[in-house]
């Protein structure tokens, strides 16, 4: 470990050890203060800055004295409201090592955040106000690190002073985090209390706890040896992107996430089995005949073989498990709810694809580590799932390796991250089925029955005229020798569907299961009717995508929900505005309209029969009959 000189500015700590660590604590407990005054004693902050901190404390403070919180609380805003809102990193360094440190935000809504910081980080200090011990927030907290791999935990008991420094309140504190954390795995728990306010134990030992024996937090920081070793596992490389600035060079470019590399050795496209050696490393400063982790560099391979953006090269004597289908932990970070059998896009290293949730296997309550079962998750609700991918992925199981095991899902209509995950394991149900070869195709079936197979998907709100207008083309389609199967979305519920009911996740499933009953009949060479309400974009985008391009028509069944509250068919609208029928489509539950159908029917300006004409119309230009 280099050493620098004492006071050196943290930004001239080049080679030092660091250490990465995050704080977190429920809204008072005083992780802004802890870290400010880290800062401070440390002899990190400068003249001006104190000067400025100052005048600030006499404005917002809320101590007193100095509020060594804002000193962190960087946002104009933010100080105005007293709360910090997003990851703050700072950067410090002693003699014995340089620290990032990651205040993550203690409110509740905020766990996106605060995964974000453990997710980078080695150690977390996790606060608790003396007076209050151990609550829900710390356990929340402790999990969730443990979850993104923290080893390493600080229990910081703080505001000692204001308990007396009382011994039997710590040690009592201590035995409450200590059996939680003994129930997550192997964690290593260094307790320590003090007064952030005060300095107590921050960077020297204070003399107001003489019955506590250990260190002060930054002596502990200082020398805390982290379990890290991403140098020590196998070498995996996530191509980002393809170098080919002219037809003699082709390399492939991204970062050394573990392990290491030299000219000469074996590498293997993860997933192909095609293995080669490297030619050449290419860095911004030259070739190199070695790199490990954290290296950006460019590979040049002594094969051509097809390597795409997303693919991973790595060591062929330990290559990462490839399947589609897994079980990992996912924390969802959105306001809408996680909808098993939706499908998402899943981004894992430099691969994006979509994946969807196949099971909820249960969700974690989280101050008592139980597993219960349920159907989907919510806002900061954690869970162990299946998930499937479109094609198989590499992975390591995150407990060996953050990079290659950890994952966001991303919602594919508002493109926002809605979950982060953990992969856990691959199942080994996807490795064990493989696809049996058939010998009579979809071709050959649907060219015994004189027709191009094809799914007619009509969507559209309840009594819009789905139904009718289906049942007018599947009459004209038999009279005129067609082969075809009406799926409607009443009838289905009967049978195949009967065990789900119209909550968005039962709406999701129900759609999913006629999608690839759908798809197994155009194999079957049918023209399939589809009449569902499916008032969701995205399960229409999901059976879309199940479907061959030329086979897949969404029909969109329009009539304003004011027109179809006055024809009331079924005598529903009645009953859901009345609140006798929850979550009503147009009610009670919402429908998405299309944007881009193949066919827009008007049910109020023309009739079923002008209807079920443009739909035979329709098929007939694109030669399905
Ligand atoms: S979907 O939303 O999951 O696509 P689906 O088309 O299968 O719905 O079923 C809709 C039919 O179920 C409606 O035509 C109506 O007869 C009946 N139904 C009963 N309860 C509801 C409800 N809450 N919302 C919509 N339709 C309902």
């Amino acid at each position: 470990m280099a050493r620098d000189g004492a006071g050196a500015p943290a930004h001239c700590s080049g080679s030092r050890d660091l250490l990465r660590f995050l704080t977190c604590g429920s809204v008072d407990d005083g992780k802004s203060t802890l870290i400010g005054r880290l800062l401070h004693d440390c002899a990190l902050i400068f003249d001006d800055q104190l000067e400025a901190l100052e005048r600030e404390s006499q404005r917002f403070g809320t101590t007193g004295g100095i509020d060594f919180s804002l000193l962190l609380d960087g946002l104009e805003d933010e100080r105005q409201q007293r709360i910090t809102i997003d990851v703050a990193y700072r950067y410090f360094a002693t003699p014995a090592r340089a620290f990032v440190v990651a205040d993550a935000p203690g409110h509740e809504q905020y766990t996106r955040n605060m995964a974000t910081g453990a997710s980078t980080s080695d150690l977390a200090v996790i606060l608790v106000d003396a007076r209050n011990g151990v609550v829900a927030q710390t356990m929340r907290h402790a999990f969730i690190c443990s979850l993104l791999g923290i080893r390493h935990y600080v229990l910081a008991v703080n505001k000692m002073d204001l308990v007396g420094f009382d011994q039997a309140r710590f040690a009592e504190i201590v035995a409450r985090f200590t059996e939680f954390a003994a129930r997550f795995g192997d964690s290593e728990v260094c307790p320590i209390p003090l007064s952030a306010l005060e300095g107590d134990n921050v960077t020297r030992r204070s003399e107001r706890t003489p019955w506590y024996r250990g260190p002060s937090l930054l002596e502990h920081l200082e020398r805390v040896e982290p379990t890290r070793g991403l140098d020590q596992r196998p070498f995996r490389f996530p191509v980002q992107w393809i170098n080919r600035p002219n037809g003699e060079f082709r390399g492939f470019s991204g970062t050394v996430v573990s392990g290491s590399i030299r000219v000469g050795d074996p590498v293997r496209l993860a997933g192909s089995g095609r293995t080669t050696r490297v030619r050449e490393i290419v860095s911004f400063d030259g070739p190199l005949d070695e790199v490990s982790v954290g290296d950006a560099v460019t590979l040049r391979l002594s094969e051509e073989i097809d390597v795409t953006r997303g693919d991973m090269l790595v060591d062929p004597r330990n290559p990462p498990e490839c399947v589609d289908q897994f079980a990992a932990h996912v924390i969802w970070m959105s306001e809408h709810r996680m909808v098993p059998g939706r499908s998402y896009l899943l981004k894992i290293g430099t691969r994006t694809l979509p994946a969807t949730v196949t099971a909820l296997k249960y969700r974690v309550e989280v101050s008592s580590l139980a597993h219960l079962a349920d159907r989907s998750l919510g806002l900061n609700d954690i869970g162990f799932c299946n998930l499937s991918t479109a094609a198989p992925i590499a992975f390591d199981p995150y407990a060996e390796n953050r990079d290659t095991g950890g994952f966001i899902l991303i919602d594919r209509l508002t493109t926002e991250t809605a979950g982060a995950g953990m992969i856990t394991f691959g199942l080994r149900r996807a490795s064990n089925i493989h696809w049996q070869a058939l010998t009579v195709g979809r071709q050959e079936r649907a060219a015994l029955k004189g027709q191009a197979a094809a799914v007619l998907w009509l969507t559209g709100l309840s009594g819009a005229g789905k139904s009718t207008i289906a049942d007018l083309v599947e009459k004209q389609l038999y009279a005129a020798g067609r082969h075809t199967m009406l799926l409607d979305g009443d009838n289905v519920r009967h049978g195949l569907n009967r065990d789900l009911g119209f909550t968005d996740v039962d709406r999701v499933e129900n759609i999913r299961r006629v999608g690839e009953v759908a798809k197994l009949m155009t194999e079957a060479g049918l023209i399939v009717i589809c009449s569902f309400i499916s008032p969701f974009r995205a399960e229409r985008q999901m059976v879309r995508e199940l479907i061959e391009p030329t086979e897949f028509l969404e029909i969109f069944v329009d009539a304003p929900l004011e027109e179809c509250i006055r024809r009331d068919p079924k005598g529903l609208y009645a009953k859901a505005t009345a609140g006798r029928i929850e979550n009503f489509t147009g009610i009670g539950s919402p429908y998405e309209p299309p944007e881009a159908a193949e066919l827009r029917l008007d049910t109020v300006s023309s009739t079923p029969e002008d209807a079920a004409a443009r739909i035979l119309d329709a098929l007939r230009q694109r030669r399905i009959i």
